[in-house]
């Protein structure tokens, strides 16, 4: 874990990936996920404004739960997220398979454009454009 937060934490961009487990992110990833997001991106706000993208893998369904599964890790740490021209899913079975799937392997070419240009306009637009100052999280449970 502390490893991994160590390269989140040096990187100005982070792609979160997992491959489809009944229509859920992979066990391993979502333990990882739990803990990690809890460190960064709740607590001390390390991932804010950092530019995140999720990918997934799938056989054949379930893609897009889980897709929107990553997403909320992202969303949640106030990152940044760049998009596709299509929903950040690639389907294939076996390792390699997917580059069968022309139009997934488009789909991620276009994330990665994307992705390396909000990088950049990330990179140069801090100087000239302040960012918001972060609010302290407010807690409500919908208890009285
Ligand atoms: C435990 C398990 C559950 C899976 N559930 C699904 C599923 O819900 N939908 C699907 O299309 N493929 C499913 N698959 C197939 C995987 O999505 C697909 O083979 C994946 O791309 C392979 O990645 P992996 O070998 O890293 O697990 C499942 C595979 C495993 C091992």
């Amino acid at each position: 874990m502390n490893e991994w937060i160590q390269k989140m934490k040096n990187a100005d961009g982070i792609i979160l990936a997992s491959p489809v487990h009944y229509s859920a992110i992979a066990g391993t990833m979502k333990s990882f996920l739990d803990r990690a997001f809890f460190v960064t991106g709740v607590n001390d706000g390390m991932l804010r404004h950092k530019v995140g993208a999720s990918v997934v893998a799938v056989r054949r369904s379930g893609g897009l739960p889980t897709f929107e599964q990553l997403n909320n890790f992202i969303n949640y740490a106030e990152m940044l997220m760049p998009a596709s021209n299509y929903w950040n899913v690639i389907h294939g079975r076996t390792p390699g398979e997917v580059n069968q799937d022309i139009e997934g392997v488009q789909i991620m070419r276009v994330l990665g454009r994307n992705m390396a240009w909000l990088m950049k306009l990330v990179q140069y637009g801090k100087e000239g454009v302040r960012a918001p100052e972060r609010e302290p999280k407010t807690f409500f449970s919908f208890i009285h």
